[in-house]
């Protein structure tokens, strides 16, 4: 695919967002931006006492790169920061650019398929119970946590991500939503792509 073709992959915390954006890119041999690593980015420098219009403004490609963005602390940081219309501004012009890229790209986040790429040619929304993605960020942890830490977590989380007035958290009307909770991961990538494959016969 030599033109621009957006895949938009929205939802909440640890749905399997990331999981499906990477084997869906090299399906289609697509460039992949996880937009949480931006917040998250942002997160960790409010947490080290920068400013986070000023942090989100001058983020730079390389920020996006420290390993120390997947912590608990971090994420939450990162849902508060999230919060704010101005960080979130300071974000739009480097996501669309990416989206719009020759060769194709997917990009997964909470706000891809409303705010950010509208007119994406495919866009998915990604679920999974509450408990099923507590279950999984609890396992990958490797007991940093509890598990009644990390569903409290995932819960507060989707609570502000959902609630916030600036690009809440919601459905693109015209997404295709994939349940993960019962799906193995093959199925899920497995739904996506016959979801996107669907769209591309359209485009
Ligand atoms: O990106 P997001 O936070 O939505 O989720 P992820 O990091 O892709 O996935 C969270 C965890 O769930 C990972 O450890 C995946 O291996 C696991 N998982 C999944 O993504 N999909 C399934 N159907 C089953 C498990
Ligand atoms: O991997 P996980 O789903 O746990 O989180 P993430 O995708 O790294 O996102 C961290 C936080 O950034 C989310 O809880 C949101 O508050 C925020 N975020 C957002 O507001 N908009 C996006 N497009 C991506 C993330």
């Amino acid at each position: 695919t030599p033109m621009p073709f957006t895949i938009a992959i929205d939802g909440p915390a640890a749905a399997g967002k990331g999981t499906i954006s990477k084997a869906v890119a090299a399906h289609y041999g697509f460039a992949h931006l996880d937009t949480g690593l931006l917040y998250r980015a942002v997160g960790a420098k409010m947490l080290a006492g920068v400013e986070p219009i000023a942090a989100a403004q001058a983020l730079l490609p390389e920020d996006l790169a420290d390993a120390s963005l997947r912590t608990p602390e971090v994420a939450q940081a990162a849902s508060k920061v999230a919060t704010i219309p101005e960080v979130r501004a300071a974000l739009v012009d480097f996501q669309r650019a990416f989206a719009r890229r020759q060769g194709g790209a997917v990009l997964d986040g909470r706000d891809i398929g409303t705010v950010i790429c509208p007119d994406a040619e495919a866009k998915l929304f990604v679920t999974a119970s509450a408990e099923v993605r507590a279950q999984r960020r609890h396992a990958e942890q490797q007991g940093a946590q509890s598990y009644d830490e990390v569903l409290a977590d995932v819960i507060a989380r989707d609570e502000r991500d959902m609630n916030r007035a600036e690009a809440p958290l919601k459905p693109a009307a015209d997404a295709v939503l994939i349940d993960t909770s019962g799906l193995s991961i093959e199925q899920a990538v497995a739904a996506a792509i016959a979801a996107v494959d669907a769209r591309k016969d359209n485009v």
